[in-house]
């Protein structure tokens, strides 16, 4: 519990503000799958000057149905290898699943900055006005110790509804992937997010998987009523160049590395979403996924 504690006073990073600006940083960000380019697009943004990596372990999404132990020495194993590659200057764990478990140790192993994404429960409940807020995120984000500290220590009085949810991720792949998601599907998977009891209605919905920004404008039309949603993504991005500096010169026009473990992403598709251009994508060497089956 002492982590948690100390986690919070500073819950995205742990190192102090960069002194002097890089040249051209390499950003490697990682996620289990497309979830992490809704971070990722907005810290490109921020940072015209950077040299970026976007990594997916897609071989063993979904991250969140993984147990603690295996979901630790599965990103252990993966992070490594991808710093022995890339050797990036930060890194950002675009990942609530991840960051809300297994950030101190990444930080314990790797003398690199790491940015992680965590549940933005206080701005939310900060701006609820009906004092009525849902978070909704993977079940492995909603059972941390992490997240139930942030409640305590950032609630000031609202309700909040921890939401979890089994399949919204992989619907977003699915519709990230050009597959057809229904309505229906989407709809169910947000239903318990508004809950409207006691006179007040749920007014603000943490958005805590990094999937679920890419498909917002479904979930604003599939919404009973509106709220306001919450993405941390902007946030991440200050963060990054408060580490590292304010922007100097654009990159040379490097495309954007796209590194998976299992299939390779569609250019064209992560292009799309992040407005650069992605270089042919490469997939990790084979990383065992024995332990992960037999997990599950
Ligand atoms: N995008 C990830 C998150 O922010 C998790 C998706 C998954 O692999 O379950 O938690």
């Amino acid at each position: 519990m002492a982590f948690v504690a100390a986690a919070i006073e500073s819950p995205a990073v742990s190192l102090p503000v960069a002194q002097r600006p890089l040249q051209a940083p390499t950003l490697l960000v990682f996620d289990s799958g497309v979830g992490g380019l809704s971070v990722f697009r907005e810290v490109a943004r921020a940072r015209p000057d950077a040299r970026f990596v976007y990594a997916a372990d897609d071989a063993a999404f979904p991250y969140g149905a993984l147990s603690d132990e295996v979901l630790v020495s599965r990103v252990g194993e993966v992070v490594g290898r991808l710093i022995g590659q890339v050797a990036p200057d930060l890194v950002v764990i675009a990942c609530n699943t991840i960051s809300t478990l297994a950030l101190p140790m990444l930080r314990a192993q790797h003398p690199v900055p790491f940015v992680g994404t965590v549940p933005a429960i206080k701005p939310a409940c900060a701006a609820s006005r009906s004092r009525r807020v849902s978070v909704l995120a993977t079940p492995g984000t909603v059972r941390r110790d992490y997240t139930a500290a942030l409640v305590r220590q950032f609630a000031e009085g609202c309700d909040v509804a921890l939401v979890p949810s089994d399949r919204l991720a992989g619907l977003a792949e699915a519709a990230i992937a050009g597959d057809e998601v229904d309505d229906a599907d989407i709809a169910a998977e947000i239903a318990p997010c508004f809950v409207d009891a006691g006179g007040r209605r749920t007014d603000t919905v943490v958005l805590a998987c990094t999937h679920y920004p890419l498909i917002l404008d479904r979930m604003r039309r599939l919404a009973p009523w509106p709220v306001a949603w919450v993405d941390p993504a902007p946030a991440i991005a200050r963060r990054v160049t408060q580490l590292i500096g304010p922007a100097t010169a654009p990159a040379d026009g490097n495309p954007v590395r796209v590194l998976t473990t299992l299939r390779p992403m569609e250019a064209t598709r992560v292009s799309a979403i992040i407005g650069r251009q992605v270089a042919a994508p490469e997939v990790l060497g084979a990383i065992p996924t024995a332990a992960l089956a037999a997990a599950s």
